[in-house]
């Protein structure tokens, strides 16, 4: 059984009257314990998508299945909320709260966990995030980088299977993103989390096992991170830029310099120039 099976979804939002389509017959399978990235300028239509993963958005059109719960069920989105989290852009809006414990506390009352059991779900949700003993601190004086792992604590501690991250790097400074993308990347290979990492960040979907590629509310392509971000006209066609190191490779092409094969990082890039000599 697929985390995700997405069927000919469609999505319209209601503006100014009249109904515009935002999501036009997307397909989408996500295995259970894969890394899948999500990637599209903006307005493709990627937040629109995901929010249908965990039932913020209602089923218009299409079929969809997450951690085995049917989307379009009713009865079903309180389970589907817990099974798949998100962690959204702005880690100040993320809290209700001003101290952490009681921040991912929230979430679980709100599920109806026992009271004697939420110390001991609180301590491992943050012992996951790599922020034990934090329970007591104010959630104001937290760096944008912890802010952002205790609100992913939350929906670990609700015992997500599934979670989903939409450009929750985005607001944050160099050191915070990467420690966000060390987490995200020790719950898929340590906790086997499904992970769904919406980035505008090329160097962020290199280790995905899968990209897919959204523009104008379709998917144009998926595969692996380096056959998706070395095909430059499916990237124009997306309205995205190729990293930085795909770049210079196809201009050494134009120039007539061939390198062995087409870097990712600009550490391979480095590899290959220096095997021309
Ligand atoms: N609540 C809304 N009401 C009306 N239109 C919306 C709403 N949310 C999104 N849209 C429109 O739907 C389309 C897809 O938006 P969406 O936010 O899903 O894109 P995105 O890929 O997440 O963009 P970004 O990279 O900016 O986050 C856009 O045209 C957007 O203007
Ligand atoms: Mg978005």
């Amino acid at each position: 059984m697929n985390a995700i099976e997405g069927r000919d979804i469609s999505h319209s939002y209601a503006v100014d009257g009249s109904w515009a389509l935002s999501l036009c017959g997307v397909n989408i399978t996500v295995a259970p314990g894969e890394m899948v990235a999500i990637l599209g300028h903006n307005g493709s239509g990627k937040t629109t998508l995901a929010k249908h993963f965990n039932a913020l958005l209602e089923l218009q059109k299409g079929e969809l299945t997450v951690a085995g719960l049917e989307a379009s069920d009713p009865s079903a989105v309180w389970k589907l909320r817990r099974k798949c989290g998100m962690v959204f852009q702005n880690p100040d809006n993320q809290f209700v709260s001003s101290v952490v414990a009681e921040d991912i506390a929230f979430g679980l009352e709100n599920y109806g966990t026992p009271p004697e059991d939420i110390p001991r779900r609180v301590e491992e949700a943050l012992r996951l995030v790599g922020m034990a003993g934090t329970e007591k601190r104010s959630t104001y004086m937290l760096s944008g980088g912890q802010k952002q792992r205790i609100a992913l604590a939350g929906v670990l501690a609700l015992d997500a299977d599934i979670i989903i991250f939409d450009e929750a790097t985005v607001m944050l400074d160099p050191a915070g993103r990467q420690e966000v993308m060390e987490t995200i990347r020790r719950l898929h290979a340590q906790e086997h989390k499904t992970i769904i990492l919406i980035s505008h960040y090329m160097e962020d979907v290199l280790d995905a096992d899968r990209v897919y590629i959204m523009a104008g509310g379709e998917i144009l392509a998926a595969g692996p991170p380096r056959e998706m971000l070395t095909d430059l006209s499916l990237l124009a066609a997306a309205g995205l830029a190729p990293p930085f190191a795909v770049q210079v490779y196809y201009d050494l092409l134009a120039a007539g310099v061939e390198l062995a094969r087409c870097p990712l990082t600009e550490e391979e890039l480095v590899e290959e120039i220096c095997r021309l000599f």
